[in-house]
């Protein structure tokens, strides 16, 4: 039987959108809010979906225990009260959107998973905006 979980994380990070090939009037119409100087928070809301086979010996797709450690060490505490731009290493020449966030945090938890389980991330910058990554 495949099954999906879902474990949800949250962090707050601050960033500026800002592409240094355009003008400071073409960021400002482009990027709004998120063109500020000095930059901004948000509070980021995490959905770490994984999908698999369940082990009959446990009932479980992974142990949610176990998956909130991983998130909470690879995630939590590596953006958690971080500037994106400045503090990160991840976002170097790239700008810190949510689609390239998401896509980041893909790439930093999908080796932890076993061979054969999918994952898919769902990250929300706001209540209303959010962007998917995954492998389904
Ligand atoms: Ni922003």
């Amino acid at each position: 039987m495949i099954a999906t979980i879902c474990r949800k994380a949250h962090f707050n990070a601050a960033h500026r959108l800002h592409n240094p090939k355009w003008s400071d009037e073409k960021n400002r119409a482009v990027f709004g809010k998120c063109n500020s100087p000095n930059y901004h928070g948000h509070n980021f809301d995490l959905e770490v979906r994984i999908r698999g086979e369940v082990n009959p010996d446990t009932g479980f797709v992974m142990d949610l225990a176990v998956l909130g450690k991983v998130i909470k060490d690879e995630i939590e505490s590596r953006f958690d009260h971080k500037n994106l731009n400045e503090d990160c290493p991840e976002f170097e020449g790239i700008l810190p959107s949510t689609e390239y966030f998401v896509k980041i945090i893909y790439d930093i938890l999908k080796p932890k998973l076993d061979s054969g389980q999918k994952l898919h991330i769902t990250l929300f910058e706001t209540q209303k905006n959010a962007a998917e990554y995954g492998d389904w």
